[in-house]
């Protein structure tokens, strides 16, 4: 019989013990009856999941839409003419009303002053971060310091630090739970050249770990002249933020991680006065008041349009004001309430699954409970003998029992590399100067016998226990397997 025949496959029944669980966990866990109209809701607008039989547990990567957010835009676009905003027609005009409801929607949603903050539309989070990258005053003095565990699409920022001179430094988060190095921290932001301009990035939680880090350090590294980056893509999803209580300058937001549909619609919250400190390196249809041909000269506009390159998203832009009452309605609190609770079941469920040696499956990345974290979880399996197990199995198997998880370093190369404890030296001596193309098979021999990465679950907006339980059911049959066998499956 092949490896993954035995895996468990099929719908789960009462027999197998679903039940049972459910009612110790709701014994436990109290407040989570609180949060049944969230099962309401999954059974009236997401019946596909069930139907389908997924166990969707990638809310870190999307979210899941609703169906009536989908009919609602539907009946908007079919029931309206939308024509290009870049003008004053009717129909433009009726585009220009639906962009300008939506960015009160947003402010609003995060309690945003509109005197104090602005909404900048763009594709997605990293374009956000990208605009912040390209138009910060970054000179040689200035400073860009940034934890080890944010996303990629931050981490890239440094690249036009260091092109303009300012130094980059990172600052460290410390296995195991991989919260951030208080100490180093303080020490860092202390070191702020004035004068100059210094952004300090770090994510609200990681998309690695699950780990929240205080936002008291938005305010802390403000009073010592920093500019502030909150990188939110992966805690407003399943998080209240409040920008009536922290004044982060530059908040990067995906919305189809809040509520899955529209995708290709983001937003940079942007304090007006940050906003004003950067200089954009081009100008594009929809941003200049002004541009000249014979004369060589352009005027920005004033605030968000001024990056807002070309034409805006306008048909999906209202599809946000939607979603953003769909979350409304069904509670943000309630939301964290329930992914909080399965959270914390999951992690310790999965911290009691021993080998029959005693040898723990799962070694966790991130904090062991939900104090300072989400519900994005990253761990390894490792065999009786302690080998890892590799995540590319783990994916295959699950991918056939129709469970949604993901692995790899999930864009997070800082916090994979604190997790797994790869030293700079190791990865030093893998980058090759000469070398100008890696691939990541390359890079896994490079590094030899190590994890390159992680397996993640992530909890969101209708993740309900069986979920959870059914993926601690497919956790549970890795127990007592070597590695080596395990590896096999692939083939
Ligand atoms: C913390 C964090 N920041 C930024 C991003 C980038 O988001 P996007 O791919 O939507 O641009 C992600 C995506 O997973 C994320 O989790």
């Amino acid at each position: 019989m092949s490896m993954s025949a035995s895996f468990y496959s099929g719908p789960i029944d009462k027999r197998d013990g679903l039940e049972s669980a459910q009612s110790a966990f709701l014994a436990h866990y109290t407040r989570y009856s609180s949060t049944r109209q969230l099962d309401e809701l999954r059974a009236s607008e997401y019946g596909r999941l069930d139907q389908a039989g997924h166990v969707y547990l990638d809310y870190t990567g999307g979210s899941l839409y609703a169906e009536s957010q989908v009919q609602e835009h539907q009946k908007m676009l079919l029931a309206n003419v939308f024509g290009n905003p870049h003008s004053t027609n009717p129909t433009s005009q009726a585009a220009t009303i639906l962009i300008q409801n939506t960015r009160a929607a947003i402010l609003s949603y995060f309690h945003a002053s509109p005197d104090e903050y602005d909404v900048v539309f763009t594709q997605n989070a990293s374009g956000a971060l990208k605009l912040v990258g390209e138009s910060y005053p970054f000179d040689p003095g200035g400073r860009f310091l940034l934890t080890f565990d944010n996303h990629n699409s931050v981490n890239g920022i440094r690249e036009y630090a260091h092109a303009r001179g300012a130094s980059v430094t990172y600052a460290p988060v410390l296995p195991p739970d991989l919260k951030i190095d208080a100490m180093r921290l303080d020490t860092e932001l202390g070191r702020v050249t004035a004068d100059h301009h210094n952004l300090f990035a770090y994510p609200a939680q990681s998309n690695f770990s699950g780990v929240q880090h205080s936002l008291e350090w938005v305010a802390r590294a403000q009073t010592r002249g920093w500019d502030v980056l909150l990188d939110c893509a992966a805690y407003a999803p399943t998080n209240a933020l409040d920008l009536c209580l922290i004044h982060p300058d530059f908040v990067p937001i995906s919305f189809y991680k809040l509520f899955g549909y529209p995708t290709g619609v983001g937003c940079l919250l942007a304090r007006k006065e940050a906003l004003a400190k950067l200089h954009r390196p081009w100008f594009a249809g929809g941003t200049i008041t002004v541009a000249s041909v014979q004369g060589n000269r352009y005027y920005l506009h004033e605030g968000a349009e001024g990056f807002e390159d070309g034409t805006l998203n306008y048909l999906s832009i209202p599809a946000v004001e939607i979603g953003l009452r769909h979350i409304a309605r069904a509670g943000l609190d309630s939301i964290h309430q329930r992914v909080m609770s399965l959270t914390s079941w999951l992690l310790s469920e999965l911290s009691q699954l021993q080998h029959m040696n005693g040898v723990a499956l799962a070694h966790l990345y991130g904090p062991n409970s939900t104090q300072d974290r989400g519900g994005t979880v990253a761990f390894n399996f490792y065999d009786p003998d302690g080998h890892f197990i590799d995540q590319r199995v783990v994916e295959h198997l699950a991918n056939q029992v129709n469970i949604s998880l993901r692995t790899g370093c999930f864009c997070n190369p800082g916090a994979g590399e604190m997790a797994l404890g790869l030293s700079a030296e190791q990865l030093s001596s893998c980058f090759v100067k000469s070398i100008d193309r890696f691939t990541l098979d390359e890079f896994r021999r490079c590094i030899d016998d190590r994890s390159t990465g992680a397996v993640r679950v992530s909890l969101g907006l209708v993740t309900n226990f069986s979920d959870v339980y059914r993926f601690i059911q497919f956790a549970r049959q890795f127990l007592n397997r070597p590695a080596d066998d395990l590896l096999t499956t692939l083939s």
